[in-house]
């Protein structure tokens, strides 16, 4: 049995040193809702946040479970007050609640595409997201459901619908892709993976991710060619390896769990007066914005959520190649999201 301080120190070794998980508590504490948190993310990042020493108030909904979930990790020795709901008290998890990590949906089989879970999990985001319009309609959202690139317009429209759209505050947990990135050139690179730092634009499938390897200290550790290839192939279909690794059994779900368990740690730290903290994630961005409407870039992250959107730095031939095949594809999932919406309000 090791001492919590030790799984502190081991986590925080482990995460790029932008933002180190759970290093101290900041001076204002928050009240976070999990939406889906008895799923194969929502559990292990439900007891990820119970770890945070700025969350003081962990709320647990799913349509099924939340209740033995939140009585399991309530148990847990940290501050944060933990509670379980059962499935009719949505209302009641979503009240005083200042972020909301939505985890809630099917995850793909071998075989699928992300968009194939379009049609089961753009009503679950939907009706989740009505809700938190009507009774926390000034929480930071964030949006982890697939298909992202779809669901995040899909919060957007219910939240301009109910006039209470902000987009500082909603955001597309892309992190798991600068997780991998990280982690796959490091591997190549033979560099520590916290010292391992490449921004990972665009969108969250397929040819939407785009890695900007150029960024990265270790970039020439990286063959052009073949291996270059195949690195960005690697980054961008992640998601395929774990699927078929899990044969059936669903998709990433620890890796995941950490990734917005990290995202989570940043925003809050940033909403608590923090400095300097930059995420990449999938906001409302001016970058791109007659073609893709939303768009993941690194983020400065301020006490109202979306501090400022940077310029991309400049891209490689090869960079520029895969923003461009890129953007249709991400311009034709944001539409998707918003048209569905407006047929199916
Ligand atoms: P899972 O099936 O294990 O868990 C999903 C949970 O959502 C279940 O507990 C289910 O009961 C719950 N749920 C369903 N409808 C709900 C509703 N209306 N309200 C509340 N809860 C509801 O799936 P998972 O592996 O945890 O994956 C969840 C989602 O996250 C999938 O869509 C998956 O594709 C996505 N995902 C995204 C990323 C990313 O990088 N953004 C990474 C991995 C997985
Ligand atoms: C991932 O990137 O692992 C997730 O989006 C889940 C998936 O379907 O691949």
């Amino acid at each position: 049995m090791f001492a919590r301080t030790a799984l502190r120190t081991s986590v925080a070794a482990a995460r790029p040193a932008s933002a180190r998980l759970f290093s101290q508590s900041s001076a204002a504490q928050r009240a976070v809702a999990v939406l889906g948190a008895s799923g194969g993310i929502g559990q292990p990042l439900s007891l990820l946040l119970k770890l945070n020493p700025d969350v003081t108030d962990l709320r647990l909904y799913d349509i099924r479970l939340a209740p033995g979930v939140g009585a399991d990790i309530s148990h847990v020795n940290t501050p944060a007050k933990t509670t379980g709901y059962a499935p009719e008290e949505l209302e009641k998890a979503l009240e005083g609640a200042e972020v909301i990590l939505i985890p809630a949906g099917v995850p793909r089989k071998p075989g699928m595409t992300r968009d194939d879970l379009f049609n089961t999990n753009a009503s679950i985001v939907r009706d989740l997201a009505k809700a938190a319009a009507k009774v926390s309609p000034k929480a930071h959202i964030l949006v982890i459901s697939n298909p992202v690139n779809s669901t995040v317009p899909i919060v957007a429209e219910v939240f301009k619908k109910a006039g209470v759209y902000d987009p500082k505050r909603l955001f597309g947990v892309t992190t798991l892709d600068v997780t991998r990135a990280s982690t796959f050139l490091s591997g190549i690179a033979g560099s520590h993976p916290a010292e391992t730092k490449v921004p990972v634009i665009g969108g969250h499938s397929g040819v939407t991710i785009v890695p900007l390897l150029s960024q990265a200290a270790q970039s020439s550790s990286v063959n052009p060619g073949e291996q270059y290839e195949k690195l960005v192939h690697r980054i961008q279909f992640g998601g395929d390896e774990v699927v078929k690794a899990k044969d059936g059994a669903g998709s990433a779900t620890l890796s995941m769990a950490y990734a917005a368990a990290v995202f989570a740690e940043s925003l809050i730290k940033a909403l608590n007066g923090a400095k300097g903290i930059k995420e990449c994630t999938f906001v409302e961005s001016p970058l791109f914005k007659d073609v893709a409407p939303f768009f993941a870039s690194p983020v400065e992250l301020g006490p109202e959520g979306v501090e400022n959107i940077p310029a991309l730095p400049s891209l490689t031939e090869e960079e520029q190649k895969l923003l461009d095949a890129c953007l249709p594809d991400l311009q034709k999932n944001i539409s998707k999201g918003v048209k569905w919406v407006a047929e199916n309000p």
